[in-house]
């Protein structure tokens, strides 16, 4: 094994952990797909986005719960690639979440852990960002690391959910969140549907 897939490796065993240690209702229906992720593993290329700093700042701050985990992405921070869904000539959401959001997938369609089973990675959106109203094919779970974020589902009132909780968004349903005053940083994870669907806006 060579020691880019052993940092990887520490990222893949520190996202699985997570997820496998948690304890949550909603979270035992992703924990066969994060078992079973699959076998292969490719090197991505690295990339970087601003968002990427408000790790470290996390990682500070993290719970005897986040602490591996956010501790072994700041580690191997070289190693991730930084991504956006969404790009600003599609205009789905506005500039200022595109200014200030980022993930870093470790299992996935992409890899660097393939799977067509379950996504999972890290994600971040910097303060008072909306993230607009929208709805995919998969499940999702949000499990918040750090800062705090207004969720509403279904066009529902918004609740808020802070560092610790969990948020569920069953297939199809749809949902956005504002963030607070503070990064928001999330664990997530999504399964049952075409894994790097892009999000209907309607
Ligand atoms: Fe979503």
């Amino acid at each position: 094994m060579d020691i880019n897939q052993q940092q990887d490796r520490e990222l893949l065993d520190a996202t699985r952990t997570f997820a496998l240690d948690h304890q949550h209702p909603h979270l035992a229906r992703f924990k066969p797909s994060i078992r079973d992720w699959g076998n292969s593993w490719e090197a991505v290329e690295s990339m970087d986005l601003p968002v990427s700093t408000f790790l470290t700042e996390a990682s500070d701050q993290a719970t005897s719960n986040t602490q591996t985990l956010l501790q072994t992405f700041v580690r191997y921070s070289h190693r991730l690639r930084w991504e956006q869904s969404y790009r600003k000539q599609d205009g789905l959401v506005p500039d200022a979440m595109l200014d200030a959001y980022g993930f870093a997938e470790i299992i996935g369609l992409c890899g660097p852990f393939i799977s067509d089973r379950i996504r999972a990675g890290i994600a971040i959106w910097g303060p008072q960002v909306k993230y607009p109203q929208h709805q995919h094919q998969a499940e999702e779970i949000y499990v918040l690391l750090a800062g705090s974020a207004e969720f509403s589902l279904d066009g529902s009132a918004a609740q808020t959910r802070r560092a610790g909780d969990l948020v569920f968004v069953e297939s199809n349903r749809r949902h956005g969140f504002c963030t607070g005053e503070e990064n928001l940083v999330v664990y997530y994870l999504w399964q049952a549907g075409d894994l790097r669907q892009t999000s209907n806006f309607d």
